[in-house]
């Protein structure tokens, strides 16, 4: 067996932009081979990076929002012969506006892609890790999971879930050497806002934290077998108030930073 099939393989979804790529990014500069993942063929170009970075990257186009984009991930898993060291679950999507206005196929979609895809696969390559006795997950929730999401409910509840899950899922995995880390940013500077319409809102506009940074922090706790990670001291101070007041008032917090029409001049 050649020297460089003996790497460990890391799968990372969403990892065509933003946190996702900077994830991937993380894994090939620390001696991780890849499978990426991302729905559109943009996940070509950043495989190509990748590999420019000494990993040899297998990508994979598919929609996760769907049991057949995630069967197509695991298909292409399964070609590279080798146990998944480490599965960053990433990808996911935002959604703007208030609820009772947005399209339910966008809506369905957020579901989809952040919950229900997620954990099938999570449950997929987690199955194998606990067979094997070893393994690391990364989980991308967000700070988002804290705090009721007004003007961007079901994308908060959607985060509220994977945090939950996260954590619950570490427990039920203890002292199975499968490790599984809950990456939490705060508004981190991606194509997300733009893409969930909320390029005028104040959160669509405002400073927002380097996804190069973020990805380093859950790359670093994912290694380090850490439970969790909110990333950025503004972003730990958030989490702390939104954790003691109550959640009628953080949905108020809320409406400030995503509500349309409050956007940055
Ligand atoms: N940006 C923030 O402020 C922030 C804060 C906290 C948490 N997060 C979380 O961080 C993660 C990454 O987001 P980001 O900010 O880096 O945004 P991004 O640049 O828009 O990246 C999202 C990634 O997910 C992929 N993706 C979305 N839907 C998919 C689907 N159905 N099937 C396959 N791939 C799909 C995208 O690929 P395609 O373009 O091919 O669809 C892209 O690679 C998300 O889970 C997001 O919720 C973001």
């Amino acid at each position: 067996m050649a020297v460089h099939d003996t790497k460990p393989l890391a799968v990372v979804t969403g990892a065509s932009t933003g946190i996702g790529y900077e994830l991937a990014k993380c894994c090939a500069k620390n001696g991780f081979d890849l499978v990426v993942a991302a729905d559109e063929r943009q996940i070509e170009k950043a495989a190509e990076e990748l590999r420019g970075l000494g990993a040899q990257v297998a990508a994979v186009e598919a929609d996760l929002a769907t049991v057949d984009g995630v069967e197509k991930l695991l298909t292409t898993v399964k070609a590279q012969h080798r146990p998944v060291a480490a599965l960053l679950a990433n990808a996911g999507r935002g959604l703007g506006r208030a609820f009772l206005d947005q399209e339910w196929n966008d809506v369905r979609r957020v579901i989809d892609t952040n919950v229900t895809g997620t954990v099938y696969l999570i449950q997929k390559i987690g199955r194998d890790m606990r067979g094997r006795g070893e393994g690391r997950i990364l989980i991308t929730g967000s700070i988002a999971g804290f705090m009721p999401g007004t003007f961007q409910a079901v994308y908060n509840a959607s985060k509220a879930f994977l945090d939950s899950f996260s954590f619950a899922l570490r427990a039920e995995l203890k002292g199975t050497g499968v490790t599984v880390t809950c990456l939490m940013p705060g508004a981190t500077e991606t194509d997300f806002f733009e893409r969930a319409d909320m390029m005028d809102t104040k959160v669509g506009t405002q400073k927002k934290d380097d996804p190069a940074m973020v990805a380093e922090k859950g790359f670093a706790a994912m290694m380090n077998g850490t439970g969790d990670v909110v990333t950025g001291w503004q972003n730990k101070l958030q989490s702390a108030i939104a954790n003691v007041l109550p959640a009628g008032l953080t949905a108020e917090m809320h409406r400030s930073m995503a509500a349309p029409g409050t956007a940055k001049k």
